[in-house]
């Protein structure tokens, strides 16, 4: 189990007994973004350092209501989430968003997600909001299992979508 004592966003200091690792989850910087990059690809399958770069652009840093956190292992990122704070979109009051969160995957099960969501929460919580909402992919049940082991229950709002290709 993660010991949550003493936590501070950015100097937070997490022992992880399950696989015995610390890590620091801290703001991203500049030079997280290859590694960024790297994991999202091994997930994906697709290389996006353009989309990426832009990401950082517009949430690394410290930015109010903006948070791109890195789980940092001895100075190697092993995992990243990012959320902003959304208001009056389709009526909803100011809420957190979680778009991206990834870990290594020869650390997973390990409690990194769940650090790095939990950085996330307390963050929006922080700024004020009090609701945080994702989305998942209908068929990925592996981040529907991790985001419902956080309690993340199902949204009053679903989405709709069209095929508008001619
Ligand atoms: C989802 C993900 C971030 C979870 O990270 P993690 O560090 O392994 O998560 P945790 O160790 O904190 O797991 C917390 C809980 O999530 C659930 N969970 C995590 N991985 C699971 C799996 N493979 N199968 C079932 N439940 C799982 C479990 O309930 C777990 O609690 P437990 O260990 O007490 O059983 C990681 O698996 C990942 O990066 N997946 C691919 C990323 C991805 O597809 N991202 C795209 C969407 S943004």
């Amino acid at each position: 189990m993660l010991s949550m004592n003493g936590y501070h966003l950015g100097i937070m200091s997490l022992t992880d007994h399950k696989i015995g690792q610390d890590f620091i989850i801290r703001i991203a910087k500049a030079d997280d973004v290859p590694a960024v990059v790297a994991m999202d690809e091994a997930v994906t399958g697709l290389a996006k350092p353009d989309y990426w770069q832009d990401i950082f652009d517009r949430y690394g840093g410290r930015r109010r209501g903006r948070y791109f956190l890195v789980a940092d292992h001895e100075g190697t990122m092993v995992g990243f989430i990012i959320g902003e704070v959304r208001a009056w979109e389709f009526g909803s009051p100011p809420c957190g968003w979680v778009f991206t969160l990834s870990v290594d995957d020869k650390l997973r099960l390990g409690g990194i997600g769940t650090a790095l969501f939990q950085a996330v929460c307390d963050a929006f919580r922080k700024y004020g909001v009090t609701k945080v909402r994702t989305t998942v992919a209908r068929d990925n049940d592996l981040v529907m299992s991790f985001f419902r082991s956080q309690g993340m229950m199902a949204s009053s709002f679903l989405q709709l979508e069209i095929d508008v290709a001619s």
